[in-house]
């Protein structure tokens, strides 16, 4: 779950200012890295993100289970959120990078301010959402991540043609069309890494599948093709400090549009803001 759940989790920040929200205000609160994605409800950013992150959700809520019988009140739901990640990638291979705490939660989540990136957004698009948030074009190619639901049109229907993306590798076609079957409502997360010796660890073997065109998201093999960055594609690939450097990018994603000291809260449950919504 490591790169899928963090990198949904900030994306969903990060595209999410493409309408506006994720750094606007909605009734006065900020909505940055803040946890509001874990909030359930009817119409909460939960249901509108793709189902990848279930078992995610899971983890995050018995994490805060434990530590709120040690000191109840203390950590918040959004600090829990990047040290499950920056644990889950630690334990996937990757290195144990160190973060920052004292994040506080959220108090609004609504779906309509979770705005996923289109599969077909292009790099150049794609690069200026990230830097709006102060990531760059590195740390971008560094971060992003894979879904039934973000690449369907590429399996069956690429650009209104009936046919998918030429560009995919046919292998990779069928092993994907059978995970992802048309017209299915099930959802399922898509490992990025299709490569089966290294699917489970975070390493820089999707960089390579990219450049072999066997990038999942539109996105992710345009990263490998697009002059803009082509380049860091191929240094990352060849390169040897993929953990230094993605736990780098990780640690200025965990700072993006923090919620700190009087603003917020520190949620009791990571399901459920403490008082109850105005609207
Ligand atoms: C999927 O839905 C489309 C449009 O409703 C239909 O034309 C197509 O036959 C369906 N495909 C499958 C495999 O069910
Ligand atoms: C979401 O995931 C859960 C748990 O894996 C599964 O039971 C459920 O069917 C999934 N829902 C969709 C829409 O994929
Ligand atoms: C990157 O793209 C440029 C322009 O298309 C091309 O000349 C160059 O060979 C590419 N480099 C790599 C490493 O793919």
């Amino acid at each position: 779950m490591s790169r899928t759940l963090a990198t949904t989790l900030a994306l969903t920040c990060i595209f999410g200012t493409l309408a506006g929200p994720c750094s606007g205000a909605t009734g006065g609160a900020l909505q940055g890295w803040d946890a509001s994605i874990l909030l359930d409800g009817k119409s909460t950013e939960k249901t509108a993100v793709p189902n990848l992150s279930v078992r995610g959700y899971e983890i995050i809520d018995a994490a805060k289970a434990i530590v709120e019988t040690i000191c109840p009140g203390v950590v918040s739901c959004a600090d829990i959120i990047v040290m499950a990640t920056r644990d889950a990638v630690a334990l996937s291979g990757g290195v144990r990078y160190i973060v920052q705490s004292g994040r506080r939660d959220g108090t609004v989540s609504l779906a309509e301010n979770v705005n996923l990136p289109a599969p077909s957004i292009s790099v150049s698009d794609s690069i200026k959402a990230f830097s709006k948030k102060g990531l760059d074009s590195t740390d971008m190619v560094y971060l992003l991540v894979a879904h039934c639901s973000l690449f369907q049109d590429r399996l069956y229907n690429f650009q209104n043609t009936g046919k998918p993306d030429p560009t995919m590798d046919s292998t990779l076609l069928n092993t994907l069309k059978t995970r992802c079957p048309q017209n299915s409502t099930a959802d399922k997360p898509v490992n990025l890494d299709q490569n089966p010796l290294s699917s489970m660890t975070v390493d820089n073997s999707y960089y390579r599948q990219i450049i072999l065109h066997r990038g999942i998201l539109q996105i992710d093999q345009e990263l490998a093709l697009d002059p803009l960055t082509n380049l860091t594609v191929a240094a990352i690939a060849k390169g040897l400090d993929f953990s230094t450097r993605f736990g780098q990018a990780m640690v200025k994603l965990g700072a993006v549009e923090v919620l700190a000291g009087a603003q917020g809260e520190i949620r009791r449950s990571c399901r459920a803001i403490n008082t109850p919504l105005k609207n």
